[in-house]
């Protein structure tokens, strides 16, 4: 449903972020991209939506080229693409509600979206996301208010509401606690499996990310060094992708650790 093919990147600057990656992901996949800092990850999810423009290589989502739309056409397909960010980017000032509604500004028209008119059904629909993330009594408080993991909960539901195909997700744990951290992976991973959505999350955590997804990509210099199943990540694997160090304590770890203490 969603086709890399031979997608380049190369900034103004020279650096060259993306060197013909090829990737597909089928429906329902959920996928981890890893990789050291600078590798390449917030450029390739940037480049699928377009909010950085690829240099050369095509990008499919359902047989449709988003690589080469115009700016219109390319605003309704944003719709089928939710993103999730590692800062949250909620409106301070606005109620949870609120931001959630802020989901849909891709599909009610300007002035009702100025104006905050949203049709019942989309209030409706926010609710019951709330309520299915564990937020069902915050909905009016303000975004301000709200517990890292609590923002990303919203943020989530925002991703949810415009009824996407498919996740972007942006290191979606970075500022939160191992705990919280599990319980939002865990979330957003159930989420794709309910809706049958695709996914590709950022995450630098390699043991977060081998508990939850099916596949993982590591990028390393704009290239694909790894594209396997989480379990053949081995040490010798990730320091081709990340260099050389002592894999052996992230591997035991998740070993070691029981699932079910951490609900
Ligand atoms: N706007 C930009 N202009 C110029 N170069 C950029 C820009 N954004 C990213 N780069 C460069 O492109 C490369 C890839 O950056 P990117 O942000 O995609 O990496 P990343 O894997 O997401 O890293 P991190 O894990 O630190 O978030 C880096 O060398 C970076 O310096
Ligand atoms: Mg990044």
């Amino acid at each position: 449903m969603l086709k890399l093919d031979k997608l380049v990147k190369t900034y103004k600057t020279g650096d060259q972020a993306l060197k013909a990656v090829d990737i597909e992901i089928p429906k329902g996949q959920v996928l981890a991209l890893i990789g050291p800092s600078g590798a390449g990850k917030s450029t390739l999810i940037r480049c699928i939506n377009r909010l950085v423009e690829p240099t050369s290589g095509q990008v499919y989502l359902n047989d449709v080229e988003l690589t080469c739309l115009s700016t219109s056409a390319l605003r309704r397909e944003r719709r089928r693409m939710g993103m999730i960010f590692q800062e949250y980017a909620l409106i301070e000032r606005l109620t949870v509600m609120e931001n959630v509604l802020s989901g849909r500004l891709g599909y009610v028209g300007f002035w009702r979206s100025f104006l905050r008119k949203f049709p019942q059904s989309d209030v409706d629909e926010a609710y019951r996301l709330l309520d299915r993330v564990g937020l069902a009594e915050m909905a009016d408080k303000r975004a301000d208010e709200l517990s890292g993991g609590q923002r990303q909960r919203v943020g989530i539901c925002r991703a949810l509401i415009q009824n996407p195909a498919l996740l972007l997700v942006d290191e979606p744990t970075a500022s939160l606690d191992p705990k919280t951290s599990r319980q939002i992976m865990r979330l957003i991973c159930e989420l794709c499996q309910e809706r049958n959505l695709a996914a590709i999350i950022n995450i630098h955590d390699v043991a977060l990310a081998q508990m939850f997804v099916q596949r993982v990509v590591g990028l390393r210099f704009g290239a694909v060094q790894f594209d396997g199943p989480p379990e053949n990540l081995t040490p010798e694997v990730l320091t081709m992708i990340y260099g050389e160090e002592d894999w052996e304590a992230t591997i035991e770890k998740i070993e070691d650790e029981d699932e079910a203490d951490l609900l």
